[in-house]
């Protein structure tokens, strides 16, 4: 019985991808998200490809009510279940400064939202004692920047979550893979100047799934970004204030 993946966020430009990938493998796609039609068409691409389960159905990270039905149709899934959080936005900073009431959205889109679904999933997923989570963040989430510490904030929130969350179901024999891409060509990059070492989709979506089939823990995609991050993260304070990186 292969496994199933609920892909919350399965309009993102890297998710619909993951969800063509995992058809490929002979894997099901349960696609959720706020765009019905586009969730529509990726799961009919998918069916296509051979996903033996592909349907789509709402979620909206902000509103919990739209999780009731996804868990119900989570426990009702023959075989393993796993869950891949593609979900996050990324409004400019000076957008936040000017209207700080945004930084609710932004931390429910990229960490209370997933995190609230995944702990209601967790049960489920232990009672089956098997599957696994990918979980994806940012590199943005390993150090607050001048351009985007609000969305860095939310995604070291879910990093820190995701890391709990391994140590908890890893008992179980559930496994949690924390991803980290660098600058990734998506809508959310689209307009964004001055992007270093920007990757295809494509590249992060086949590193993601070595990841899983190698039960890594935390993936920097692509790899550049491991060394990148590690001297970043050594940067002293006093200097790190006042860079423009
Ligand atoms: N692109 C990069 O350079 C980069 C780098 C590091 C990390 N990431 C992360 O990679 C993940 C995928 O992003 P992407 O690059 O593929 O960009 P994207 O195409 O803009 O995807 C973002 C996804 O989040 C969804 N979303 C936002 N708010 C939501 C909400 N309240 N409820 C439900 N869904 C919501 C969007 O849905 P709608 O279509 O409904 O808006 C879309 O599916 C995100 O977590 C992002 O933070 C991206």
């Amino acid at each position: 019985m292969s496994t199933t993946w609920i892909i919350l966020g399965g309009t993102s430009t890297i998710a619909r991808g993951f969800a063509r990938a995992a058809a490929e493998r002979g894997e099901g796609v349960i696609l959720a998200g706020r765009d019905m039609a586009d969730l529509e068409a990726t799961a009919t691409d998918c069916g296509l490809r051979g996903a033996p389960v592909a349907e789509a159905i709402p979620f909206d990270a902000r509103d919990a009510d739209t999780f009731t039905p996804i868990l119900e149709r989570s426990k009702a899934l023959d075989g393993t279940i796993s869950a891949a959080v593609f979900v996050g936005s990324m409004p400019p900073q000076d957008e936040i400064d000017e209207d700080p009431a945004l930084i609710n959205g932004v931390v429910a889109d990229s960490f209370t939202g997933p995190a609230t679904f995944l702990t209601a999933l967790a049960p489920e997923m232990e009672a089956r004692g098997k599957g696994t989570i990918v979980g994806v963040g940012s590199v943005a989430g390993d150090r607050g920047r001048l351009g985007n510490y609000v969305y860095g904030a939310a995604k070291a929130g879910f990093h820190t979550y995701l890391s709990g969350l391994r140590n908890k179901l890893g008992r179980a024999g559930v496994h949690v893979v924390t991803v980290k891409p660098g600058t990734v060509d998506t809508a959310m990059t689209w307009g964004l100047e001055k992007l270093p070492f920007l990757a295809p989709p494509e590249k992060v979506v086949a590193d993601i799934f070595k990841a899983v089939d190698k039960r890594k823990d935390t993936l920097y995609t692509p790899i550049i970004w491991w060394p990148v991050m590690t001297v970043i993260k050594l940067i002293p304070e006093r200097i790190f204030k006042k860079l423009e990186i």
